[in-house]
């Protein structure tokens, strides 16, 4: 080593030290245990770790993806139990890439086309749904079960068409649909599935892992998730193909699959003939797919790689969490149905869900009027129905709902159409959820607890 390089190892190993210390102090200096002043939906947890990657990322200079995101990739792939881990900027971006990667010229005649059909739900994250209308396929939407908030199983065979070619479904909240039905049904259809477990990082179906049953698999590392890289996401999968189809759309579309700053990877660089370019035409600027650049940086992935050496920590806290509102709030079952994961599941618990039972003498819009007011952040099951959404209504969109043979378009579906979906649309009118994440303390959950109770002694006097 020069004297050069041993100066900027010490320098390096001084700028962290002081990185660690800073990230104590920052700590220490935080509010004190107790209940917050707000309780947030959701939020995350960052420390010494991220904040010494994110500097030792810095140092490095590199900015695009390097190191850490390899490392980062890595063990993502590991902790979930798939061959492949590919980090992009969302979680939206990382169902684009999924879904668009079944339509690749690659996959032959296994390929979606215009036209084909995937199964979907309306009850659920915009950006799930979106691809599908994006790749010019159609939805074909099912309704949902309480208290899971999943795919009604009954709902799969009737949906079901020779037009169908794929599933694409989130694991609600965090707690997973029936993967049993599911996996079943498109081994006998031979159908792809790609599983949005954008809020199920950790969850599991029978001991086995969301995310290692689908053929591609989607998280999201947003703050509200389980863990977090600011804005990210990532797609999974066991296959190799998939794999380098999924590169290539994220990576401008090119064939060539050499890391950011690296050349000739394939050792090939100027002997491959394709499409009807040149012999010898440079494999970093050969196009085999209408791609994106959809990378993530290597700062974000130097934060990403401290949160999954913590996710296990952050998912008990989550369950721990979830338990204590389930007990808490047992004698509010005569006015809100508590969530229930399928036992088979070991949910991550994204939120709490709560829904007002039709009979209760309140709105789900009183109620979360009151918690907003009395310091208790809520949210709702995202878009609702979509069906409903001005996403919808405002252009023609062609989508099947699952039951009914006839294509139709979004903006011409009538309120008996809209209503076909009777869970989904009580949903929309009467579900929300309140925060189980790692940033929360029990103390904050006993204030969630104390408000609801409140609000339930207001409403319905003598409670
Ligand atoms: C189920 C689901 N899918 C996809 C996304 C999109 O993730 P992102 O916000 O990272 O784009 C979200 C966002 O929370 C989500 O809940």
């Amino acid at each position: 080593m020069t004297q050069v390089e041993s100066k900027l190892q010490e320098l390096r190993a001084q700028i962290l030290s002081l990185g660690r210390e800073y990230a104590r102090l920052k700590q220490s200096a935080a509010a004190p245990e107790g209940a917050k002043a707000y309780v947030p939906a959701s939020g995350k947890l960052l420390g010494e770790a991220e904040l010494v990657n994110m500097l030792d990322a810095s140092l490095d200079m590199h900015l695009t993806a390097d190191r850490f995101n390899q490392a980062f990739e890595a063990k993502l792939a590991a902790r979930v139990g798939v061959r492949y881990a590919m980090t992009t900027v969302s979680g939206s971006s990382a169902n684009l890439l999924a879904l668009t990667a079944l339509t690749s010229p690659l996959l032959g005649e296994r390929r979606l086309k215009a036209g084909d059909e995937v199964l979907a739900v309306a009850a659920g994250f915009p950006t799930t749904v979106n691809p599908i209308v994006q790749n010019g396929l159609i939805p074909v939407f099912m309704d949902v079960s309480l208290p899971s908030y999943n795919v009604a199983v009954s709902e799969l065979t009737k949906a079901i068409s020779p037009k169908t070619k794929a599933i694409f479904l989130a694991h609600t909240l965090g707690a997973m649909y029936d993967m049993d039905a599911v996996m079943e049904l498109a081994a006998e259809h031979n159908l792809w599935v790609i599983e949005d477990m954008c809020d199920a990082l950790g969850a599991s179906w029978q001991s086995k892992n969301a995310g290692t049953f689908g053929h591609l698999a989607t998280c999201s590392f947003y703050p509200a998730h389980h863990i977090t890289t600011g804005e990210g996401g990532a797609v999974l999968t066991q296959d190799a193909l998939l794999r380098r189809i999924v590169l290539s759309l994220r990576d401008w579309g090119r064939d060539c699959w050499c890391c950011p700053g690296h050349d000739n990877t394939c050792t090939r660089r100027f002997e491959w003939q394709l499409g009807r370019l040149p012999y010898g035409y440079d494999h970093k600027y050969t196009y085999s797919h209408v791609g994106y650049n959809l990378k993530l940086t290597d700062w974000q992935a130097a934060v990403g790689l401290a949160q999954i050496e913590r996710l296990d920590e952050f998912l008990a806290l989550r369950r721990q969490h979830a338990a204590f509102l389930l007990r808490e709030l047992t004698d509010l079952s005569p006015w809100f149905i508590l969530p229930e994961p399928d036992p088979r599941c070991e949910s991550a618990w994204f939120g709490f869900l709560l829904s007002v039972r039709a009979e209760a003498p309140f709105t789900r819009n009183e109620v979360v009027s009151y918690l907003e007011a009395h310091g208790v952040g809520t949210r709702l099951l995202f878009a609702g129905n979509i069906l409903r959404q001005p996403m919808f209504t405002n252009t023609a969109i062609p989508l099947r709902l699952a039951g009914d043979s006839t294509v139709r378009l979004s903006s011409e579906l009538s309120e008996a159409e809209l209503t076909q979906l009777p869970v989904t649309e009580f949903i929309m009118r009467n579900t929300f959820w309140v925060g189980v994440a790692q940033n929360l303390t029990e103390a904050d959950l006993a204030q969630t607890s104390a408000v609801l109770h409140a609000f339930i002694n207001e409403k319905c006097g003598g409670h």
